[in-house]
């Protein structure tokens, strides 16, 4: 679609993150233009070049902090924006415990600023990350977008809660307005070609790139926190999904958005629960691999089972998860397996 004389884009705030770049790569395979504004605070440059890798195509780049309204006035500027894609934000659970205010200033202040910004050009469509961290302690699983989320377990769930207040009252100031607020489960896996994956900084928040770490032997073993909780083996349960099956669920819903207005609210997951040691099973028998680990305490603030139930998104987005425990396994070691330091570039000697 053209006017202006440039074609149409879609914006990907933090687009060169793990779910970003993968978004970016099913959203240039499905002929969007795509227009990526990304810090690098979590992210690397490298990862643009696996990209156009990958898909064989470009797409504009702009290294700009969302919070930074002038330079976000002028992507607005210089592209013929349709709508956004809001992934950028810090997600480190422990992290936001010890810097709240870094958490809110960042995920609250810049998902605002973005908006604000969106509002000066008459961009009223938005498709943004939320999480399955905003069901809290005392939503029974399979979870549904109707249950109340008042309570968040730590400062960055909060500013997920908080964000989604924010877009349903924007919504209901001005009916304009087209909102998509997708609930994540737990994203794993790597796009089947293994030249973009998780990359954490540091050691790993999360369990399959620590395991995967393990696996490549990066790290020793892996702790599991905790085998005492009501589930069937006593080790936490979590609905995992597929990068790529999520990355389609933001076409789907970037589709639909375009078509209606409003808020919607979608849990994107597979609606299975598996347990840590189904994981550490899968990963072992998908590739082949012995992976060490240990039982300790459990980590505080974990709760003993999330999982989704994911029919909103099946029935109104006409999304399904495809890819299965062994296909996230076997995607996650490639990833980690051929890019044993991520995206740390060996500088070509
Ligand atoms: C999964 C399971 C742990 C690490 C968090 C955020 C959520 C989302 C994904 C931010 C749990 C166990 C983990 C380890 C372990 N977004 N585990 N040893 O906590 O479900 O969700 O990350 O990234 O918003 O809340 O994901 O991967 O940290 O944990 O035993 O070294 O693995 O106890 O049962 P979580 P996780």
């Amino acid at each position: 679609i053209c006017n202006r004389g440039v074609p149409m884009a879609i914006l990907v705030t933090g687009g060169a993150g793990y779910i970003g770049s993968h978004t970016v790569v099913e959203l240039l395979a499905a002929g969007h233009e795509v227009v990526i504004v990304d810090n690098f605070s979590n992210s690397k440059p490298e990862v643009l070049n696996r990209i156009r890798q990958i898909s064989g195509k470009d797409f504009a780049f702009y290294q700009v902090d969302v919070l930074d309204k002038d330079a976000m006035r002028q992507v607005f500027k210089e592209n013929d924006i349709q709508a956004v894609i809001h992934f950028s934000g810090y997600k480190a659970v422990g992290e936001s415990v010890a810097e709240p205010i870094k958490y809110y200033h960042n995920n609250v202040g810049g998902a605002i600023a973005l908006v604000e910004v969106m509002n000066e050009f008459g961009v009223k469509h938005i498709v943004f990350s939320s999480s399955a961290t905003v069901y809290g302690l005392n939503n029974p699983s399979p979870l549904t977008e109707d249950m109340p989320t008042h309570t968040a377990n730590s400062p960055y769930g909060s500013t997920m809660v908080m964000k989604e207040q924010i877009f349903r009252d924007l919504a209901a100031s001005d009916p304009d307005w087209s909102i998509t607020i997708l609930r994540y489960f737990n994203p794993i896996g790597a796009h089947a070609s293994g030249r973009i994956g998780e990359d954490p900084q540091g050691i790993p928040n999360n369990l399959m790139p620590y395991i995967t770490q393990v696996a490549v032997g990066k790290l020793p073993a892996l702790s599991v926190f905790g085998d005492d909780y009501p589930t069937p083996d006593g080790t936490g349960v979590r609905d995992y999904i597929h990068v790529v099956d999520l990355s389609l669920g933001h076409l789907k819903a970037l589709d639909r958005n375009l078509t209606v207005k409003g808020v919607e609210t979608y849990n994107l997951g597979t609606g299975e629960g598996y347990s840590v040691l189904d994981l550490i099973k899968a990963f072992e028998e998908a590739n082949g691999i012995k992976v060490n680990y240990k039982i300790v305490d459990r980590r505080p603030g974990d709760v003993a089972t999330c999982y989704s139930d994911a029919s909103r998104a099946n029935q109104l987005l006409g999304w399904y998860a495809q890819r299965n425990l062994v296909d996230m396994c076997r995607d996650s070691w490639k990833w980690q397996k051929e890019n044993p330091q991520g995206y740390d570039v060996i500088s070509q000697a």
